[in-house]
Order: structure tokens, then C-alpha cells, then sequence
């Protein structure tokens, strides 16, 4: 039978100093308690029931739709927050996972073995320790002369002889989930924190004569337990690192992979070049051979190969091939560039398709627009398509050219092949093939500049010569 996983996740997390729940703090654009979410699942855990009750409401919403939730009313420490599981879990024999909803960058194949260790020793707990050099905070792996745990010992009920031990409970166990049950009833809050501890678990399973088990982590950065926001500061560090070094190996160009940051679901083809001071976060696709940044910010998003998006912001945007995007272009959703499309400098696109082709160089705002191919868009065009209470699009056909600086009053069709003069207020539909000019005649007054320098001259003349 396969593991289930158990994250425990209904502390408030006082240490963060924070309105949010600790959980809910993002690492990367990823909420922690996803990220943990994610390496149960991806070790095989076949079920995940999460406990909350800090925030639930706020944490549940965070949830993928197949983990399962247990409440826990009021957190009287991480053994109470197991015990109201127990229910949840009655008909489970099997490995138990526990995992704490604040230990974020654990690899699934870390995971995976703790379980394999503990179904292979048949032991009732196999404990997930790592070695720190600063040990300060976590609970202590004290072991007996035969190098057997005996107990875990919290950093605050150390004892003076006891502050040396350098090996660390990471909060994550693996279970007989059947064992565990059978005693958790037992714990006390008899501690420093007056709290129901479940690491005084390991203590109660030996006097019982249950097999204990623990093996360190290879990497002690994968068990960094976040408890404020210097820890989150330093879990986003490790995390950037993790990510852009798999990039960099699977053949994406990275001129500094220290400024750069890259979500965990965040997808790359191979040569791909990302410049410095750039975001790419949540479920992005970027192609082969795109070119991103500097200074750009791209959510959720999809960049096809060979586009270039320079010193720009793309939010739920979808860029065609061989597209060019800035710089300083801001793409909101809905954004649709069809293949070797431009959105230039200084232009602003929602909701709205630019075909094949087409062009929307400088200084624009596109809104609720449908641009068929090969359109050229003047600078310095604007859609008007809010008329103050309603939204309104804007049609225009394949091979148009629109005149710099056309207000395009929505709603409005421009025809295929149609021109508008520049500075026109198009407020009605421009046949196929037609020119629209909306602007007032120009005025020629013949010598006027030349008579204004004149004047002017002998003004300065006359102040010079006030005197005489
Ligand atoms: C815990 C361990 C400690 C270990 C450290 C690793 C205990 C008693 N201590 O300490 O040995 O070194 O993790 O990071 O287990 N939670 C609940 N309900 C509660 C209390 C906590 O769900 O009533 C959840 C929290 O939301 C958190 C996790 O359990 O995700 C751990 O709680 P936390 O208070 O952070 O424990 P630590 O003091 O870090
Ligand atoms: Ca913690």
C-alpha cells in the first residue's frame, strides 16, 4: 500500500510577524504550503491530508481540490495537530508521512527514501535529522551510546549537556501510521511551551521497545524549517539556486543566475537567454531560443520560440513565435501576439489579438481589440474602449494601416486594407480598402513666421534703446 501524507499547517507562525498565515508566505511565487503539497505528491504519496487551523479558510483555498482537510480548532502543538487526523485516517495501515507545512524545499527523492528506510527496517518511526552547524531553534536528535535515538529534546527544555548535539529533527517522519496512533494519546504538554509535542513521541516508542529510526538529510539546506522572514528570505535563495542551476544544465543561458528568478513550475526550451533582473513566475512556458529580459517580469504566461520580450511586465499574456515584446511594453491578460507580432516601446495591450504580422510599435493602447495580419499601428494609438461604464472593442482587418495618433472610439470596425489620416477621431466603421480623415483643414498663413521674428527683434531693440 502506498504512503499517505500528513502536513501540519495550522500554526500561526508568530515568529513572521504577520497578518498572513506562515504558510500562505510565498517562496518564488508559490505559497509554502503548495510547495509542500508538491513533494508529497511527487514522493508518491498517494493521499495528502492537511491539517489547518490558523488561517484554514485562507490556507484551504490554497489547496489542490484532491488533498484532504482536517481542522485543528485550537494548536496545542504539532502531537495534538496528528491527533486530529486520527479520524480522518482510521482505516490506514500503512506509512504515515508527516511533514510540516513550514519546511518547503524537501526533495520528493528524500522523502521517498525516509519511507523506503522505514518499510524496509519495519521500524514504527524512521526521523529525518540533518547536522547543522547553528542549530539554534530546532529540536535536538539525542542518541544513545550505541548511536541508537533515544529522544528528541526541544531547543527550549535543552538541557546545558545537551546544547552540543548538532544533529536536528527536520519535522518530517515517516510512520507506522497504525504504531503511531496507538500512542499518541500518551503525550503531555509537560514542557517549556506547555504544548503537546510530537517528537516526545520518540521517546515513548522507546519505552515501549518500538524500533526508532533516524537518517540525515544529505543536504541540510532541503530541511530548512522557515519560522521568520529572514528564513523565507534565505528558502527563496536556496530555491532560486536549486532551479537556475537545473536550468543552466538542461540549456538555458543565464548571464547572472543571481538575478534571476524563476518559479518552480516555470517551464524552459533549450536555449533560452535570460538577461539579468528578471521574473519568471507561476505556470510560463517559454521556447526554445527566446530571449527574456533585463529588467522583465513575465506570470503566467506563455512565450513562443524565438520571441523577444525586453525591460517588459507580461501577466497571462501569450506571445507568438519570433514576436517582439518592449522595451517597456506591458502585456496584461488576454494579451494574444500572434507569430512575428510587435508590441513596442511604451504600448499597453489587454485583452486583445494582434495577428500575424502586425505591428504596434510605439506609445499605444490596445484594449479589447481584434487586429487581424499584417496591420500597421501608428504611434501613439489609442482604443478608446471604455466609454465610462462599459467596455467596447475594436475590429481591425488584415493589411489596414492606421495614422499615428488615431483615436479608435469603440465600439468601431476598420475594414481590410483601410487607412486612417493621423490624429483622426475614428467614432464610425471604415469601409474595406477606404481612407478615414477626422482632423480640421490646415491653415497656411504665408510669411507669418518670418513677420513674428521681426517683431520680436525689434522689441529687443527697443528695451536696449530705452535712453534716448
Ligand atoms: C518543530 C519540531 C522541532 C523541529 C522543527 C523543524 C515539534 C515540537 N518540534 O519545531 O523538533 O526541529 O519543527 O522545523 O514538533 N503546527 C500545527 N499545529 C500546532 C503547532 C504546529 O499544525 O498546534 C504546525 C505548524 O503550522 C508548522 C509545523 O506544525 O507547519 C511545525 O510547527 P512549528 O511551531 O514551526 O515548530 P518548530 O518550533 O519549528
Ligand atoms: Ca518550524
Amino acid at each position: 500500500m502506498s504512503a499517505v501524507a500528513l502536513i501540519l499547517a495550522a500554526g500561526e507562525g508568530t515568529r513572521m510577524k504577520s497578518a498572513t498565515p506562515k504558510v500562505a508566505h510565498q517562496i518564488l511565487g508559490e505559497p509554502m504550503i503548495s510547495l509542500v503539497v508538491g513533494v508529497a505528491r511527487e514522493s508518491g504519496c498517494a493521499r495528502v491530508v492537511a491539517v489547518t487551523g490558523h488561517g484554514a479558510d485562507e490556507i484551504e483555498a490554497l489547496l489542490p481540490s484532491d488533498t484532504e482537510v482536517v481542522r485543528q480548532e485550537q494548536q496545542l502543538g504539532t502531537g495534538h495537530a496528528v491527533l486530529c487526523a486520527r479520524e480522518a485516517l482510521a482505516g490506514f495501515d500503512g506509512s504515515l508521512v508527516v511533514l510540516s507545512g513550514d519546511t518547503p524545499l524537501l526533495k520528493p527523492e528524500t522523502v521517498a527514501g525516509l519511507v523506503a528506510i522505514r518499510e524496509s527496517s519495519g521500524a514504527a518511526v524512521a526521523v529525518l535529522t540533518t547536522h547543522l552547524t547553528d542549530p539554534g531553534g530546532y529540536g535536538r536528535i539525542v542518541r544513545d551510546r550505541d548511536g541508537g535515538v533515544s529522544a528528541i529534546v526541544e531547543h527550549k527544555d535543552l538541557t546545558s549537556a545537551e546544547q552540543h548535539i548538532t544533529e536536528v529533527n527536520t519535522g518530517t517522519y515517516c510512520f507506522d501510521s497504525r504504531v503511531l496512533f496507538a500512542h499518541l494519546d500518551r503525550l503531555t504538554n509537560e514542557n517549556a511551551q506547555g504544548e503537546y509535542y510530537l517528537t516526545d513521541i520518540i521517546a515513548l516508542f522507546n519505552s515501549e521497545g518500538l524500533l526508532v529510526t533516524a537518517s540525515p538529510a544529505e543536504d541540510p539546506l532541503e530541511t530548512l524549517g522557515i519560522n521568520s522572514r529572514v528564513q523565507l528570505a534565505e528558502a527563496t535563495h536556496v530555491l532560486q539556486k536549486r532551479i537556475n542551476m537545473r536550468l543552466m544544465l538542461e540549456g538555458v543561458t543565464m548571464t547572472d543566475p543571481n538575478l534571476v528568478w524563476i518559479g518552480p513550475k516555470a517551464r524552459f526550451g533549450r536555449d533560452v537567454e535570460i538577461l539579468p533582473m528578471t521574473f519568471v513566475m507561476g505556470e510560463s512556458v517559454v521556447g526554445e531560443h527566446a530571449r527574456i529580459g533585463p529588467n522583465t517580469r513575465i506570470t503566467d504566461s506563455r512565450v513562443a520560440h524565438g520571441a523577444v520580450v525586453d525591460s517588459s511586465v507580461v501577466v497571462s499574456a501569450d506571445i507568438g513565435p519570433n514576436a517582439t515584446v518592449g522595451p517597456v511594453a506591458y502585456l496584461r491578460p488576454g494579451t494574444v501576439l500572434e507569430a512575428r507580432a510587435k508590441a513596442g516601446t511604451s504600448v499597453e495591450i489587454k485583452n486583445s489579438r494582434i495577428g500575424e504580422g502586425s505591428k504596434v510599435p510605439h506609445l499605444s493602447y490596445i484594449g479589447d481589440a481584434e487586429i487581424g495580419a499584417d496591420v500597421n499601428v501608428g504611434a501613439g494609438t489609442i482604443t478608446c474602449n471604455y466609454d465610462g461604464a462599459e467596455k467596447h472593442g475594436t475590429v481591425i482587418g488584415d493589411g489596414a494601416f492606421i495614422g499615428s495618433d488615431t483615436m479608435l472610439v469603440a465600439p468601431v470596425r476598420i475594414g481590410r486594407g483601410a487607412v486612417t489620416g493621423a490624429a483622426s477621431a475614428i467614432a464610425h466603421d471604415v469601409p474595406d480598402d477606404a481612407l478615414a480623415v477626422e482632423r480640421s483643414e490646415q491653415l497656411i498663413v504665408e510669411g507669418w513666421a518670418a513677420r513674428r521674428r521681426k517683431e520680436q527683434a525689434a522689441k529687443k531693440t527697443g528695451k536696449g534703446d530705452t535712453g534716448q
